[in-house]
């Protein structure tokens, strides 16, 4: 079938919409039509050229939302009708990693993922008989895509897929942080680095989780009021000396949950540095750039102080993201805020401008 995508051709030149050839779903496919999309950090990131596995041309865009149209061979797992969300971290079910509930890290369609094909090896999208590369196994900023069957969260058709849409990356991101990377306990002080969509998810997570005290650090007044709206109980502008006034706020000792997301290894070391003597757990989810390194005094670790990561919120995406979109449903978490634009597919050029002028939270392609 033809339909509308928008395409990087060139890195660091804007995004072109134009026709593009998708094919039918071939065995373990399923075809989508998108409702929404957000538009997120990493699509700017490989659109830019800085990311050394980008490659181009290819169809951007992960955090989307839709509904089956039509299944391949061997399909079980979703039918025609269904409202789903896409996994650029996909579930098997099967893997060593998707059977430890340690890890979200599926390998089962990894290696063909990250070197832009669906997982036999090709692709289905197309221009003039020429192959087009999928971006993250998911290239939603597109009217269709064809996902593998392990990539789609069916959710509930209740949720509006303009909201839903946000759980397919930042939201997920942050809010998984919180609920099942760090597991925060009920009662705990938490410290969020980082007010985008994933701080401000995080500040959700600590909130859901019971936190008592939760303190959000950003450089941007808006973004702290935003984060007051999640649920920070306090709130504190970064720079240099905020390890200080964090301890200063916690009688000397530190949070017992520190969280990263703003992608600065400055930041990172500042959030090990508030974590807390004897427990304190940082939880790093943003992304540093290439060859960067994180500095840590080891007398940091030796007292007690540890550190992780979280990839999509340590979310195991097609049990996870349907639960969180429940939970949505049910009040308890305010997506609506984290929408400042509403665009159409054409003005996805206009949705990165905003991103970089860190103009809102998130802009929402509507197809
Ligand atoms: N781990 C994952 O799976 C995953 C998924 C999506 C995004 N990310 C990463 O998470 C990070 C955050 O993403 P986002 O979409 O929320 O980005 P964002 O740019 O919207 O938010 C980052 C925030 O950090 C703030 N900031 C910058 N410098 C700061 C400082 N010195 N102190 C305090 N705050 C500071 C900025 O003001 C901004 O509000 C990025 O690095 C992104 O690549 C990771
Ligand atoms: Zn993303
Ligand atoms: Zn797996």
């Amino acid at each position: 079938m033809k339909m509308r995508a928008a395409v990087l051709e060139e890195f660091g030149a804007p995004l072109v919409v134009q026709e593009v050839e998708l094919a039918e779903p071939q065995a373990g496919e399923a075809l989508v039509r998108l409702v929404a999309c957000g538009v997120c950090h990493t699509d700017l990131y490989t659109a830019s050229g800085v990311d050394p596995s980008g490659y181009a041309p290819t169809v951007l865009g992960h955090e989307g939302a839709g509904v089956v149209e039509a299944v391949g061979p061997d399909v079980t797992l979703v039918a025609p009708g269904d409202h789903v969300v896409t996994l650029f971290s996909p579930q098997c079910g099967e893997c060593i990693h998707c059977r430890s509930d340690k890890t979200n890290l599926c390998l089962a369609i990894r290696e063909q993922q990250n070197k832009g094909y669906l997982p036999d090896g090709t692709t289905r999208l197309s221009r003039a008989g020429e192959p087009i590369r999928h971006f993250m196994g998911t290239s939603t900023f597109a009217e269709y895509a064809v996902l593998p069957q392990i990539a789609l969260a069916k959710v509930s058709p209740e949720a509006p897929l303009d909201r839903a849409c946000l759980f397919a990356c930042g939201l997920t991101t942050g809010l998984g942080a919180a609920m099942n990377t760090a597991q925060v306990e009920p009662g705990s002080t938490c410290v969020v680095f980082g007010a985008g969509m994933v701080g401000l998810g995080a500040v959700a997570g600590c909130r859901l989780q019971g936190a008592e005290r939760i303190v959000c650090v950003d450089l941007s007044e808006e973004r702290l009021a935003l984060a007051r709206g999640q649920g920070a109980t306090e709130t504190l502008t970064g720079g240099e000396d905020v390890v200080e006034r964090i301890l200063e706020l916690t009688d000397g000792f530190g949070a017992d949950y520190t969280f990263e997301a703003t992608g600065n290894v400055k930041v990172m070391r500042q959030a090990v540095e508030s974590a807390r003597m004897g427990w304190g757990l940082c939880t790093v989810a943003g992304v540093a750039g290439k060859g960067e390194t994180l500095d840590i005094v080891p007398r940091y670790l030796i007292t007690g102080r540890r550190v992780c990561g979280s990839s999509f919120g340590g979310a195991k995406g097609r049990d996870q993201v349907p639960q969180l979109v429940d939970r949505y449903l049910a009040g308890d978490i305010d997506v609506d805020a984290f929408i400042s634009h509403r665009i159409a597919l054409d003005e996805i050029n206009t949705g990165f401008e905003l991103m970089k002028a860190q103009d809102g939270i998130r802009s929402v392609v509507e197809f």
